[in-house]
């Protein structure tokens, strides 16, 4: 893993809208996998104020979606996706899929999503986030490490995190449809964006910690191609964090991992 820590969330965000721009520059069709959560909002405007209406010429898989709900749905990751990135940059609706939350069949959803990523040729670039519990994706602890596209069913403490963006008459999804970890390792290279203190326990569990599926993230200490760029404050926990700062001061990056 190369472990690239930064002064703060804005520099983080912008290297790591940077590098996807990279990836974008060299490979302008390439297949993107793509995160949501409060983290990707700044590296989303940074994508918008680069990319403008193009328009895109990527194609994107997202990490997963509430099981129920339509893509119109203000709190569904489609909408997410549409407002935060796709409708700025002009994506065709054929290059940028998500897991149809409403599929009437949603384990039959899953098999056919994780198969169009194959068919797609696999995701060159796949961008996570990281749950306070170490998941990544809706990977919740305990998730296979082998795990395909498939439902998982969230935690109590995901589900009632998530409460308060519903309204008081809404039912909180309990259910996701989500890529696995196996899917994810399958991806060609990974950058992890983490940052506040929020994240500082996950960060150093996934990083230092013993594989495990207590906590999913770890699981990428078993691929050979991922970044993870932090701020300050979620490095906090790092014990080898002079080691990371030594080899990459700032943030920036050597030719050394
Ligand atoms: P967050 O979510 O960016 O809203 O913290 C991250 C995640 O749960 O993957």
């Amino acid at each position: 893993m190369k472990i690239l820590i930064f002064p703060d969330v804005a520099t983080a965000s912008a290297e790591t809208a940077r590098r996807i721009l990279a990836t974008l520059a060299a490979q302008p069709c390439a297949v993107l996998g793509l995160a949501t959560g409060g983290t990707m909002k700044p590296v989303y405007e940074a994508l918008r104020t680069a990319l403008g209406q193009s328009p895109a010429t990527f194609t994107s898989f997202n990490l997963d979606e509430y099981v129920g709900l339509p893509s119109t749905h203000p709190q569904s990751y489609a909408y997410y996706m549409k407002t935060q990135l796709f409708d700025a940059v002009a994506l065709p609706s054929a290059q940028a899929h998500l897991p149809r939350g409403d599929a009437p069949d949603p384990a039959a959803e899953a098999t056919r999503y994780e198969a169009a990523i194959a068919a797609a040729g696999g995701i060159d670039l796949q961008l996570l986030g990281l749950g306070a519990n170490g998941h990544i994706g809706f990977n919740e602890p305990t998730s296979s490490l082998a795990s395909r596209t498939r439902i998982k069913t969230l935690t109590h403490k995901t589900v009632t995190d998530n409460a308060r963006y519903f309204g008081p008459d809404e039912v909180v999804p309990r259910l996701a449809i989500t890529m696995g970890i196996g899917t994810i390792l399958d991806s060609r290279a990974i950058l992890l964006l983490a940052t506040g203190a929020g994240k500082r326990d996950a960060v150093a569990r996934m990083i230092e910690g013993s594989i495990s599926a207590a906590c999913p993230a770890t699981a990428l200490q078993l691929h050979a191609n991922v970044t993870v760029l932090i701020d300050e404050a979620a490095a906090a926990n790092l014990k080898l964090r002079d080691y990371y700062e030594t080899v990459h001061p700032g943030g920036a990056d050597e030719i050394y991992t």
